[in-house]
């Protein structure tokens, strides 16, 4: 696979002066209280005393006060390591271990632009030792992460950070090496899903989703099913054949599979099911310029979906998980489908097309009756669907719509874990009339107004007993604003909430009677 981390993160439980590095990150606080004023933590207290009061004297002539997104550089050639980066996380009293993160990220991303090749960050001893080495592990990759594919001068693309090491001193390094280690799984999974979202559609096409899909499968001993144009036409799955048609990249199905070990017929199953349009022009209703050129990323839901998959033998959840992605090309030709098309699903039900560039809710149908009939008990997708869910939440926000409470609760709870914004949305009855066509059973568009619920109440027609949570997440699939951790382009969102997901689940934390 292409993508890029070339970093190492190790743990250590040597006090973080003793490590010799080029810059050591500690954390600064903001006081308790109303005015912000500066707190060294005690690990950057450690360093102040040895050096006399000069980091505090410096941080007071610039005006650092712990704040957070507030940092300060200073140079200490007197101790092993050469600078110390003062992190602001505001007040101590609040400090989460999830805070973490941003730290972990801002410390790789400030050793990376000082072409530094390692660095230290200092973990508070506050915290819980297992959550903090978790979101700095995931922190630093993320904050490391860099899509260099396709930039050709080597000083665009030339690396320098080797190793983060993470201090802990007097931590048990026994229990903490495998949390260590599945955190780097999740956030490694997160950078292919940025990576897949990142690559431009002439590399990311259905059939270059389906090959990383049964690379990923040969890497982590899943079933891998690949359905290709005419095995989705014997399997009925119209839509997405619909959908698919207007391209010379014929659309693919992908099935992929992760069993327990000790796995039988009564073991829950659950389906992951993520929109795959590789590449969205909007079809005959073709989109706007201005609307064209980022919809490379309507297949972050597959992304999402695949990076799950890539991670889920670390996480070891005690269920079958399913991952499946209907994928496609929306484009024009003399065989795209036209609106006016009324077509046969696979679960049997007719839709009229009203506007093809409502196709990622069509082929998701496919795939959701696809998911049910295998005998999935709860399912989650998650699409790049409506713009709508953007103009409601806003961009850093996924709306969630759920047929169920305690799924919806799983999936809210694991998101909380995670730290990735989701925000519960109605599946408002009374909008399914919009979608009554006269002459099919529905239509794939209903009004203006409540765009992100029609969509998720057009999904719901091919669910039937299933626990079934939606996540449109058209807005957090991608960033315009680069921050910490997170660079401009495709954010991987939905991988680490999955993972989350998965691992709570299991025959004995089942909802199921
Ligand atoms: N892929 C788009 C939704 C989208 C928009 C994702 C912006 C990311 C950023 C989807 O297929 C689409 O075109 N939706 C239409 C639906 C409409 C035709 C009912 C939309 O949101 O305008
Ligand atoms: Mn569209
Ligand atoms: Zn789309």
């Amino acid at each position: 696979m292409c993508f890029d981390v070339p970093m190492n993160v190790a743990l250590d439980t040597s006090p973080a002066p003793d490590l010799q590095a080029a810059l050591v990150t500690v954390l600064a606080f903001s006081g308790e209280g109303d005015k912000a004023t500066l707190e060294l933590g005690p690990e950057a207290a450690a360093l102040d005393a040895k050096l006399a009061g000069r980091i505090a004297a410096i941080a007071a002539e610039e005006g650092m006060n712990g704040e957070p997104g507030k940092t300060l550089l200073v140079h200490t050639p007197e101790l092993g390591t050469k600078r110390v980066l003062l992190v602001g996380v505001g007040k101590a009293s609040e400090l989460t271990a999830l805070e973490l993160r941003k730290v972990a990220a801002v410390t790789a991303e400030e050793a990376e632009k000082r072409h530094l090749a390692s660095a230290v960050l200092a973990l508070p001893a506050t915290l819980d030792a297992a959550a903090a080495v978790r979101y700095a592990v995931e922190g630093a990759i993320l904050g490391n992460y860099r899509y260099t594919k396709w930039l050709t001068d080597d000083n665009d693309t030339k690396r320098y950070l080797e190793a983060l090491h993470l201090s802990l001193p007097g931590a048990d390094h026994a229990s903490l090496a495998p949390v260590a280690a599945r955190a780097e799984s999740a956030a490694r999974a997160v950078a292919m899903a940025r990576d897949l979202v990142n690559a431009p559609p002439v590399e990311v096409t259905p059939r270059r989703l389906a090959e990383v899909a049964q690379e990923i499968a040969a890497e982590n001993q899943l079933e891998c099913i690949i359905y290709d144009e005419h095995k989705i036409a014997a399997e009925k799955m119209n839509l997405l054949l619909a959908v698919g048609g207007g391209s010379a990249e014929q659309p693919r199905f992908i099935h992929l599979t992760y069993r327990p070990k000790d796995a039988d017929a009564s073991t829950p199953q659950v389906a992951l099911v993520g929109k795959g349009l590789t590449y969205d022009a909007g079809g005959y209703n073709i989109k706007p310029t201005g609307a064209l050129e980022d919809m490379k990323i309507d297949m972050a839901g597959a992304a999402a979906v695949l990076g799950a998959m890539k991670a889920i033998r670390a996480f070891g959840p005690k269920v079958i998980v399913h991952g499946i992605v209907p994928s496609a090309e929306n484009l024009v030709s003399h065989n795209a489908y036209k609106p006016g098309d009324i077509i046969r699903s696979h679960n049997g039900k007719t839709v009229e097309i009203m506007n093809t560039d409502a196709e990622g809710r069509l082929i998701l149908a496919d795939a959701l009756s696809y998911a049910e009939k295998l005998g999935c008990t709860k399912i989650v997708d998650l699409a790049t669907l409506t713009g709508a869910c953007m103009i409601a939440l806003g961009p850093y926000t996924a709306g969630l719509f759920a047929n169920d409470e305690a799924w919806k609760k799983a999936v809210l709870d694991a998101a909380q874990r995670s730290g990735e914004d989701f925000w519960a949305m109605p599946l408002t009855k009374k909008l399914k009339s919009m979608l009554k066509s006269p002459i099919a059973d529905m239509k794939n568009i209903g009004e203006r107004w409540g765009g992100a619920i029609t969509a998720a109440l057009f999904l719901q027609e091919f669910i039937g007993k299933a626990h079934w949570v939606h996540l449109d997440i058209a807005g957090p699939a991608s960033n315009d604003k680069p921050e910490p951790g997170v660079p401009r382009g495709g954010t991987g969102f939905g991988v680490l909430t999955l993972l989350e997901l998965l691992a709570a689940e299991g025959p004995a934390a089942s909802t199921e009677a």
